[in-house]
């Protein structure tokens, strides 16, 4: 059976101690990772009260008072810098937003970050270029017809080169190129197509995707 966007996210976490799920919303993400016994400890951390109270419903049952904890914060805010997260995910928000969660994370003890964006993945590797994390997975989804991009990053040893190619559309995808990363970026370019506007202010990506598509060398 193919996984939803959010069965993908927690079948990415592997056993560990304490995820941190930062826009827990329904706390779903931290329900299965108990469920499945894959975490001790998940925090569900809510910036806005309607889904905090969410979170605290969904999560108000006997088998999770001792391994699931919803608190108010916004992102890293409100948990102490000295906390040990084996993984944080961040999903379901624009790339600028994640970006913005990320650079209030440098003083935090995270060895994993599972990130998955509405928009602007760039942004995300640029990110992790500019800060010393390694991609160490991308994959894609398909869920209610919407293809979501998902990536696995850790703290990186060493320098890896960085190009225009890779921040758009990811050096393992770029290796893979699976049938919907080809779906994904054949629908970009037909939205970057749909008139001369914006077709101008693009052409940079037009071609390189046209390229990646015609299976030509980058
Ligand atoms: C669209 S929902 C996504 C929920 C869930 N993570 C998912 O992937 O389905 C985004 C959630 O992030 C929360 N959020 C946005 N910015 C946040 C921040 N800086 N800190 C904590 N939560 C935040 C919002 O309140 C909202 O509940």
């Amino acid at each position: 059976m193919l996984k939803t966007r959010i069965n993908l996210i927690a079948s990415l976490v592997d056993k560990c101690n304490i995820v941190l799920d930062i826009g827990s919303d329904h706390a779903k993400i931290s329900k299965i990772l108990i469920d499945e016994n894959k975490a001790n400890r998940v925090i569900n951390v809510e910036l806005n009260e309607g889904p905090l109270q969410n979170s605290i419903k969904a999560t108000n049952h006997a088998k999770y008072y001792n391994h699931i904890w919803n608190i108010k914060s916004n992102g890293f805010k409100e948990i102490y810098p000295s906390f040990f997260i084996d993984v944080c995910i961040i999903a379901g928000m624009g790339g600028q937003t994640i970006v913005e969660i990320l650079n209030e994370s440098k003083s935090h003890k995270v060895n994993q970050f599972i990130l998955q964006a509405n928009n602007n993945v760039e942004k995300i590797r640029d990110w992790c270029f500019k800060n010393n994390w390694r991609i160490k997975n991308e994959c894609f989804v398909k869920d209610n017809d919407i293809i979501y991009e998902i990536l696995v990053i850790s703290k990186k040893k060493g320098y890896i080169p960085f190009c225009f190619n890779r921040k758009y559309f990811g050096k393992i995808n770029l290796k893979l190129k699976n049938e919907l990363f080809i779906e994904r970026w054949s629908d970009e370019l037909k939205y970057l197509k749909r008139n001369e506007n914006l077709y101008k202010k693009n052409i940079k990506i037009i071609s390189k995707i046209e390229k990646i598509l015609k299976n030509k060398n980058l």
